[in-house]
């Protein structure tokens, strides 16, 4: 297998993916089921971009996922459903169950018209049915589009309307902590102006009243018991697409990530392997949600094509308390933990009396995904959780990538705190200047950018190819450009050190701030805004909103919740301000353009250093901005 074992074998894999990237890739590959073999490893160019991975293979990501571990893995859980409510109905799903599942559906999205080649958008909570919804898209051919469920009507209109897709799966509502969330309510929002949708399936979860439209709505259980429970699989080129995730950038709407069939498969099912070393009985439980590519690669891929056993988690952290976690670890014996940096700070915020209670003596291994992790609560992780026995692999990577790409072998790299270490094999970094001049040795710092390709890189934004080259290889000639800055050690340990563009990394979450200025430019009272990222105890990043008021508003306290309320009807409430001050200008240069250096350092409280401001069109402003700080 393309199992790594030890250090050297690392280092050996390393250097002939380097060396010899097809002949490396090929081997792997040569581990999965293909319907036809591949005739080619890769054909690549970044200046396009055009990358295409096992040229002329065809295979079906799900046959490789389910089918292929049928004869051995029948009744061997494939993942364990731990409800919102502790107390809630607990479900195992085998293997084989997870076909029938996911044959069920598949049949039931063909009976709505579904075919090869279409988009279908998936809109549901963290229940098993959202896992069996990505395979069941998958089997049939269809590319799948998971919205995560807090996105609001809006946002998940755009979404629907960009990459036209055909149907939604949905469900009434979502449990969420203490809370119940329209899910229905919403989609019925969006659909208002989606022409391309033509049937909604609504899965039942929370039983709470929701509106059926005629012709246009079905009873998922309903449709799904009439199938059959076998479906063959649909197989499809290397390079068909996988499925479509969409997040956001410096400018603009959120962009529709492409990824495709054979390359994401590959680095997928090895990257999981590797980084995090699972091993047949152990049990694996990834915290993200779906709803990002966390929950893609390494909730539903990742592991199922490893024949792993995996747990789904439908709540939140803190519910019915902050124990919860590590409640579940001591009930499924969970062995790998991997969850976001935020999580773990506000769990040690929480204190040790909700951990104490459990027994956390399976855990092996523990990850951490996201956003940086800072030294503080890497050595909470390790001492409190890990009990100083478990390796933590800081894990490096974005949705544009499709897989891990900096971080330890679990067990394998030796580790240091919020570094996320090395490439893994296929992959190589490299470190440019602002001109795009290759920064070269240890101890330095640069952009982070990747100079050959690894089989799940992007290929394309959806329906603007332009975008895609614009976003991640036009910067700098024939790399892709991550948009994170990064330090170089003097071991050549890699350290991500955050966005160097305008993107807000909130609870490990992007956020665009173009995106979120003009949400908040859509109330009346606002001419324009500013939005920048600033320290967060716990978020990582808060955002802090300059706005520009004009005429007349009530008073501050209401415009200022009008605004928040603004911003999650246009996006959703994870891009809700956190700090929202009221100006008469914001800093321009003569030519118009926004210092935002200025006002990420008057966010920051740190007021030294604001630079020459007489060259601002009114200097002014300076003042009165440090004066209102919030
Ligand atoms: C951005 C990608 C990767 C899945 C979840 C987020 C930041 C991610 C780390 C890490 C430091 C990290 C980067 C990256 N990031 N992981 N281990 N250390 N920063 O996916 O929404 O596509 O965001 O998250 O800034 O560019 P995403």
């Amino acid at each position: 297998m393309f199992h790594i074992t030890n250090f050297s074998e690392y280092e050996k894999a390393y250097k002939q993916s380097v060396e010899e990237p097809e002949v490396f890739w090929k081997e792997i590959a040569s581990y999965f089921q293909w319907n036809k073999p591949f005739t080619k490893v890769l054909n690549w160019n970044f200046n396009e971009p055009k990358i295409e991975w096992f040229i002329d293979g065809k295979l079906n990501i799900t046959e490789n996922c389910i089918d292929r571990h049928l004869p051995s893995k029948k009744n061997a859980i494939a993942f364990y459903f731990e409800p919102n409510e502790a107390n809630g109905v607990r479900i195992s799903v085998t293997y084989q169950k997870l076909y029938e599942e996911v044959c069920k559906l598949a049949n039931c999205l063909k009976s709505t018209g579904v075919e090869s080649g279409d988009r279908v958008c998936i809109y549901l909570p963290m229940i098993p049915e959202a896992v069996y919804a990505m395979l069941a898209c998958a089997r049939i051919g269809a590319a799948h589009s998971v919205v995560f469920g807090g996105f609001s009507a809006q946002a998940l209109k755009d979404r629907i309307n960009d990459s036209a897709c055909k149907v939604v799966l949905t469900s009434d509502g979502a449990y969420r902590g203490n809370k119940q969330i329209p899910m229905k309510a919403t989609v019925d929002e969006a659909l208002v102006d989606c022409p391309s949708i033509e049937k909604v399936l609504v899965y039942k979860r929370t039983n709470q009243a929701i509106t059926l439209k005629a012709g246009r709505d079905l009873d998922w259980e309903t449709e799904v018991n009439k199938q059959a429970a076998v479906c063959a699989p649909t197989y499809v080129d290397s390079e068909h697409p996988l499925f479509i995730l969409y997040t956001s950038g410096s400018t603009g709407k959120p962009k529709g990530v492409l990824h495709t069939t054979g390359g994401y498969m590959v680095y997928t099912a090895y990257s999981f392997k590797n980084v995090f070393q699972y091993n047949e009985n152990d049990i694996y439980w990834c915290t993200a949600d779906v709803g990002w590519i966390t929950g893609h690669s390494y909730i539903t891929y990742g592991p199922l094509l490893n024949g792993a056993t995996s747990l789904v988690f439908e709540g939140v952290p803190t519910y019915p308390d902050a124990g919860r976690f590590w409640k579940i670890v001591d009930t499924y014996n969970v062995t790998h933990f991997y969850t976001a940096p935020t999580a773990i700070r506000a769990l040690e915020a929480a204190g040790l009396d909700f951990v104490k209670p459990y027994n956390l003596s399976s855990l092996k291994v523990l990850g951490s995904v996201g956003e940086p992790i800072n030294e503080e609560a890497w050595h909470w992780y390790n001492t409190n959780i890990g009990k100083n026995n478990c390796p933590i692999v800081d894990t490096w990577w974005q949705t544009e990538t499709g897989g891990i790409l900096i971080s330890p072998l679990a067990g394998i790299t030796k580790t240091k705190p919020s570094y996320a270490t090395l490439p893994l094999p296929g992959v190589q970094p490299m470190l440019v200047d602002d001109k795009g001049n290759e920064i070269i040795g240890n101890n330095v710092e640069g952009n982070l950018c990747i100079k050959f390709p690894w089989p799940s890189i992007i290929r394309t934004t959806y329906g603007d190819h332009e975008r895609c080259r614009q976003t991640y290889f036009a910067s700098y000639t024939n790399l892709y450009f991550t948009g994170d800055g990064c330090k170089r050690d003097e071991n050549g340990y890699y350290r991500i050190t955050g966005r160097v563009d305008d993107v807000i990394n909130v609870s490990g979450h992007r956020i665009g701030t173009a995106e979120v200025e003009s949400a908040i430019n859509m109330h009346e009272a606002i001419v324009e805004s500013a939005v920048v990222g600033y320290t967060h105890d716990i978020k990582g990043q808060g955002i802090y909103a300059y706005c520009i008021v004009t005429g007349d508003y009530a008073n501050e306290e209401t415009l200022k919740k009008e605004i928040l309320e603004t911003v999650t009807k246009h996006i959703g409430a994870i891009a809700k301000p956190d700090k929202i001050q009221l100006v008469k200008g914001l800093p321009k240069t003569r030519s118009g353009k926004i210092m935002r250096r200025i006002l990420r350092k008057v966010a920051e409280n740190d007021f030294s250093n604001l630079g020459d401001t007489s060259t601002l069109l009114d200097p002014t402003v300076v003042e009165e901005i440090k004066k209102g700080r919030v």
